[in-house]
């Protein structure tokens, strides 16, 4: 249990799966964490017990999956992952989707990110975390860059939805700067927005994801 002021991360569990299967078949949670990709959704419940067989049985050593819990009312409202640990180069990928819609736009998703960053970058020896997301999903660049992740490149045009053509983001965040936000927020001088995951509000305001390579890459799966 990963504790943080408006949501605690946790492990997964399999009655996760029917939050998962309400998620994947919300078409504009399938639009903005996937572009609309069908291979995150819509789905079906016999495709995500298949799935969560899986998530439940990774080795945290290589990737993970955990729920996203609202503290007030104990509810489920996303998951975040990481995937990919390469032990050799020190990086990783993560990933976020808050996939109830009225915890957006609280700064739950950002707080929940938050502490998965810190959790890994204080557990595993990694220099650097990756994460990308498309163009049009501007609130998650927000929420990407709010706790120091930089753009470091654009895959033009490689993103299809609708018709139209969106660049692909791609985020990076390193240690070093990791460990400076942290450092700034401890001297509680001037407060890196995310960096002690302190949500900007909705505190009474009242989730699924798996790591399987057949998953939009930027996305808890
Ligand atoms: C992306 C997501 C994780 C962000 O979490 P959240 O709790 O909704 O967002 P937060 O409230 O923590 O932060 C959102 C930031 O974006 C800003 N924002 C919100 N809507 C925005 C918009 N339409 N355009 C630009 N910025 C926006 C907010 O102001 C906030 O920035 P600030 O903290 O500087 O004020 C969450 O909305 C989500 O999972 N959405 C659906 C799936 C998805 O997009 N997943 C990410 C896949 S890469």
């Amino acid at each position: 249990m990963i504790e943080g002021k408006a949501v605690r991360l946790r492990a997964l569990r399999a009655e996760d799966a029917e939050h998962q299967l309400r998620w994947r078949n919300d078409p504009e949670v399938i639009r903005l964490a996937a572009a609309g990709d069908p291979r995150f959704g819509p789905t079906t419940a016999e495709a995500l017990a298949d799935r969560f067989h899986r998530i439940l049985r990774l080795d945290p050593r290589e990737s993970g999956v955990l729920a996203v819990e609202e503290k007030a009312g104990g509810r489920p409202i996303g998951m975040v992952d990481y995937r990919d640990v390469d032990p050799y180069e020190g990086v990783a990928e993560v990933g976020i989707f808050i996939g109830e819609r009225e915890f957006w736009d609280h700064g739950y998703g950002t707080e929940a990110l938050g502490l998965l960053v810190d959790h890994l970058f204080g557990a595993f020896p990694l220099h650097r975390l990756e994460l990308d997301t498309w163009s049009g999903n501007t609130r998650a660049a927000r929420a990407f860059t709010r706790l120091g992740f930089q753009e470091e490149g654009r895959r033009r045009d490689a993103v299809l939805l609708g018709g139209a053509r969106y660049d692909r983001l791609l985020f990076g965040l390193l240690r070093r700067e990791w460990e400076a936000r942290r450092r700034l927020a401890a001297d509680g001088g001037h407060h890196a927005p995310g960096a002690d995951g302190t949500p900007t509000g909705a505190q009474e305001t009242p989730g699924d994801g798996s790591a399987s390579s057949d998953s939009p890459k930027a996305t808890v799966r």
